[in-house]
């Protein structure tokens, strides 16, 4: 335990978009940060911050040392190859938590995705909405990628007795950018405001959560997260006449956008380079 308010988390892929959010947010609630990334950003802040690859097992250790959460947010965040998807997001998330029980770190919070899930259809939640628990339905690779990340979660929980929550992430950015985003929206200040909650539970087994903000269009089910301690503030809506003015029109309900959870990944292809 680090010396202050809340302890230190270890949090790799912390140069990225969310990263960037959450490291700042955190260490503004008391946590202390060290980020672990490909690259140094421009800014660290008063962030500790190691240079390295979540697929090296000898830097992963080093970096774990007096660490009292993980917070692992590396990889590739969009469709891929199946080569490079597996050695950034599949070995790399293994690697992570591996690493994680030889440190004897106890919790994980991990950055899974709607794409786990991004071929359930919009239609079939009218009434309810979706739950955590519905079976995994990823869209691409990169879907798949966050279906082993939950599947390592549950192991390595049952396994180690690790805490561990799988965070499937919405759409973490400033604003959002397009009319499925007024659902699927997490704002950077909710996001720091459901990963400090789920850093600090006390009671944690192994969960699945969604991560938006409280957005009066969004049909998944923020319970899980709440029953954590998540209290969103934020709500979509206020972007609601802006994003639907730049939309020019209303959607159409057979558009994969607007039919699948995870929109137009559910037609991205992998690059050919
Ligand atoms: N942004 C979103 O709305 C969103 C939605 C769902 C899930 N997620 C997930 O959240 C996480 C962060 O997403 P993001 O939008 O910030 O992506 P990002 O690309 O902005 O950040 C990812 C970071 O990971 C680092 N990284 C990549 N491979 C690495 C490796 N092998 N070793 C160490 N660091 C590595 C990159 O350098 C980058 O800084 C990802 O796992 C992504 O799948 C994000």
């Amino acid at each position: 335990m680090s010396d202050t308010e809340f302890g230190r988390i270890l949090m790799t892929g912390a140069a990225g978009g969310v990263g960037t959010f959450l490291r700042a947010g955190l260490a503004e609630l008391g946590w202390q940060v060290r980020g672990f990334d490909l690259v140094t950003p421009d800014e660290p802040g008063t962030t500790e911050w190691v240079v390295g690859d979540v697929g090296d097992a000898a830097a992963l250790d080093a970096a774990m040392r007096d660490v009292d959460v993980v917070i692992h947010l590396a990889g590739i965040p969009v469709e891929d190859r199946f080569e490079r998807i597996l050695k950034s997001n599949i070995d790399g998330t293994y690697q992570v938590f591996d690493a994680a029980v030889r440190a004897g770190v106890p919790r994980i919070l991990t950055a899974s995705s709607n794409h786990a899930v991004g071929y359930h259809e919009r239609a079939d939640y009218r009434d309810a909405p979706i739950g955590v628990d519905v079976r995994p339905r990823p869209d691409t690779y990169y879907g798949v990628s966050k279906v082993f990340m939950e599947a390592i979660g549950s192991f390595y929980a049952d396994r180690h007795g690790m805490q561990v929550v799988c965070v499937r992430i919405g759409s973490c950015f400033e604003e959002p950018k397009s009319i499925r985003m007024l659902d699927t929206w997490l704002s950077p200040a909710d996001a720091t405001r459901l990963f400090h909650a789920l850093a600090t539970a006390p009671e944690v087994g192994y969960e699945i959560v969604y991560g938006i903000s409280a957005n009066k269009t969004a049909w998944w089910d923020l319970e899980p997260a709440r029953r954590l301690g998540y209290e969103p503030q934020d709500d979509s809506d206020v972007f609601a006449e802006k994003v639907e003015a730049a939309a020019g029109g209303a959607p159409d309900p057979a558009d994969p956008e607007f039919r699948y959870l995870g929109g137009r990944f559910t037609m991205a292809v992998p690059p050919e380079d």
